[in-house]
């Protein structure tokens, strides 16, 4: 197993210069961000977003326990990770050491075509892989390996949420190694696929087959 690039929580290999980093630098910096510099109102606006904040997240709010990935973190979504119970254990993934900063606790510095050199394998009740493909993980070749290490990862059955945009990218469930290795499902209710008006956003669910 690779060693873990950054983690921005009290997991690992933490010196006493980065702890104090993490427990105060990084959430001062973040506060005066957020507060004086970045503005969310156009992301919040978007139907998907709406979608995710109105339908979604609060379905996973209330989780109590299991193990999430969130995948891609930014400004816009540091809000988003507050809302787990403390029970879950979250972590985040970020290829960007930039975002380290909008990551949780739990958070890695990989690429997620390899996060399954960076923990335990069948681990994962959840990953939400949203806004990725087709924002840096682009290629069939590399959706592909996405698929893999996802499917590497997470439990027979566990939920991976995908939402992609189909102006940028070919509908990545229609991939063979999306059929291959997942199949479509609903979630809490919520439909295996919703689309918006006005956007090109589309968000899927599927859940990993039994290796
Ligand atoms: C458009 S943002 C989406 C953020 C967020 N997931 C959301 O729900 O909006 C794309 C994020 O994916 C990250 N990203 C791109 N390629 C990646 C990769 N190969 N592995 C991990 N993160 C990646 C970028 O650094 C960026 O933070």
């Amino acid at each position: 197993m690779a060693q873990l690039a950054t983690i921005n929580g009290n997991t690992m290999g933490n010196s006493g210069v980065s702890s104090l980093k993490n427990q105060f630098y990084l959430p001062l910096k973040r506060w005066l961000l957020l507060n004086f510099r970045l503005d969310d109102t156009y992301f919040k606006k978007q139907p998907d977003r709406i979608w995710l904040n109105t339908q979604l997240y609060p379905r996973l709010a209330k989780l109590k326990q299991g193990r999430i990935l969130f995948v891609g973190c930014a400004y816009y979504t540091w809000e988003s990770l507050r809302l787990f119970d403390k029970g879950v254990d979250l972590v985040t993934v970020d290829i960007d050491e930039n975002n380290v900063i909008w990551g949780g606790k739990n958070h890695i510095v990989a690429s997620i075509l390899d996060i399954d050199t960076y923990v335990e394998p069948g681990s994962f009740d959840i990953v939400l892989l949203n806004g990725v493909f087709g924002h840096g993980v682009d290629t069939k070749e590399m959706q592909e390996q996405t698929y893999k290490a996802l499917h590497n990862i997470l439990k027979p059955d566990g939920m991976l949420l995908v939402g992609w945009n189909d102006d940028l990218i070919p509908d990545p469930t229609e991939l063979q190694i999306s059929k291959d290795l997942f199949y479509k499902s609903e979630y809490e209710g919520l439909p295996q696929r919703t689309t918006f008006q006005n956007s090109t956003h589309i968000m899927d669910f599927l859940r990993a087959k039994k290796a």
